[in-house]
């Protein structure tokens, strides 16, 4: 049935998806050549631990300890670059596109700073870079988005895109346990990294919500315009204040595009922090490490897209359907080829990031306060004068006699509206200590 040979494959990198990668084309090797219509076969692979490599691949593949003669060899059709991180990795992609060779790419902390200059590269050169893997796993939410929502203008997208930190959100809902001794826990599964700064600081899931915004929006990639708060400092008795309210904690990405407001311009907010979503919403029950997506769309509505966000096989899924598809395209005009941030490159608008004090939200505040007659008046008339509306409030008993806690609960204003009432309440001398602000979104 194949009308062309196979398509020659070099990996970059033989960790934990390229292994998957290697062995599920293995495995699917006549499924995948049915769908691509050609066989896809990895005939080199390059890794710093070449032994190890080589046990993997056996005599199925050539090994070498060098990326930079893979990128430049005349025989490889196509480079899958699984090595992670900004600097060698970026390079490499960068001479296998000067080289002419299609990528297909897990790196998503290498497109979300390098990705304007890699994509403009790759449409100078006719090439694809595809990136199926760098969001959400296993999850196909950039076709998705790119290509099935093609007719929509999509006006949200709020996902759970880090799988560690949604681990440990779970761990300390389900088991009630800090937030260190969550981390333990995921480090001691396997789910956390034994550095696990990108995850918990947000940063993991800011490079995915910003690539998937360059894709809902068609503006150009801005990772250093994503704000981006992490769940370290988080406790847990917030998360089960949240619980008695009805509703759960998440770390959302978040990319909204805002029409102008009576007081405040047109623009997208991008964002990732702690969230409280509603228990019953779909993202709320999203539980361990799994990943989920939602987006609407003015014709489509919501849709949301659950799944494996990390391991071997799922990215491997996510490698291999690019590849097949990078396949199929090897035979089309690169003028008509699908375009990397699904908008035509000369079509990207300049529809500006919204710094993060015109971002607009609901919040739960937790406030310390001396149990004593008027506290509560008072804190409620700082919100009334900043104009901030209260949607619920509980107080618990006082742990001792004289110190409790003041949950409410505000419907949306802007962030500077909320950061002036929280700084009036904190500087009422019956108010403890510092106010725990999370903010709360009826997303999917
Ligand atoms: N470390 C990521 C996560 C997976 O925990 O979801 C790779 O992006």
């Amino acid at each position: 049935m194949e009308k062309f040979g196979p398509v020659r494959v070099g990996l970059l990198g033989i960790g934990t998806i390229g292994r998957g990668t290697f062995e599920v084309l293995r495995r699917n090797r006549e499924e995948i050549t049915r769908r691509g219509g050609r066989s896809i076969v990895i005939t080199r692979v390059a890794d710093v631990d070449v032994e190890r490599a080589r046990a993997i691949v056996g005599d199925h593949a050539e090994v070498c300890g060098d990326g930079a003669e893979i990128v430049s060899d005349p025989d490889i059709d196509i480079v899958v670059e699984l090595i992670g991180g900004y600097t060698v990795a970026k390079d490499l992609v960068l001479a296998a596109i000067a080289n002419g060779k299609h990528v297909v790419t897990a790196n998503k902390a290498m497109l979300a700073v390098h990705g304007n200059r890699i994509f403009a590269e790759a449409s100078k050169q006719g090439v694809m870079v595809a990136f199926e893997a760098a969001v959400a796993g296993g999850i196909p939410i950039i076709k998705a988005t790119r290509e099935g929502l093609a007719a929509n203008r999509i006006e949200r997208v709020a996902g759970i895109i880090n799988g560690t930190t949604n681990f440990i959100l779970t761990e300390m809902r389900d088991k009630g346990l800090g937030f260190e001794e969550a981390l333990a826990q995921a480090q001691a599964l396997g789910y956390a990294e034994a550095d696990p700064t990108f995850d918990v600081e947000g940063v993991d899931a800011a490079h995915k919500i910003t690539l998937l915004a360059s894709l809902a929006f068609g503006v150009p990639i801005q990772f250093d315009k994503c704000h981006v708060e992490g769940i370290r400092g988080l406790r847990n008795i917030d998360v089960r204040y949240a619980e008695e309210l009805g509703y759960r904690i998440k770390l959302l990405g978040i990319a909204i595009h805002r029409e102008a407001q009576p007081d405040g311009p047109a623009g997208i907010e991008l964002r990732v922090h702690p969230t409280l979503v509603p228990a019953r919403r779909l993202l709320a029950n999203v539980e361990g490490a799994m990943n989920a997506v939602w987006v609407r769309g003015d014709a489509v509505g919501d849709t949301i897209y659950y799944g494996k966000g990390a391991g071997a096989e799922p990215t491997a899924s996510a490698v291999i359907a690019d590849l097949v598809d990078v396949a199929r395209m090897l035979t089309v005009d690169p003028d008509n080829r699908v375009p990397h941030l699904a908008f035509q490159p000369e079509a990207l608008v300049d529809v500006p990031i919204l710094p993060i004090d015109q971002a607009r939200s609901a919040c739960y505040l937790r406030i310390p306060v001396a149990d004593q007659p008027g506290v509560l008046a008072r804190i409620t008339g700082h919100l009334a004068d900043a104009g901030i509306s209260i949607d619920a409030a509980l107080q618990k008993a006082a742990e001792d006699e004289c110190q409790t806690d003041v949950i409410l609960l505000t419907h949306v204003s802007d962030e500077r509206r909320i950061l002036s009432a929280i700084e009036a309440i904190e500087a009422m001398p019956t108010v403890l200590g510092p106010v725990v602000r999370i903010r709360r979104e009826e997303l999917g």
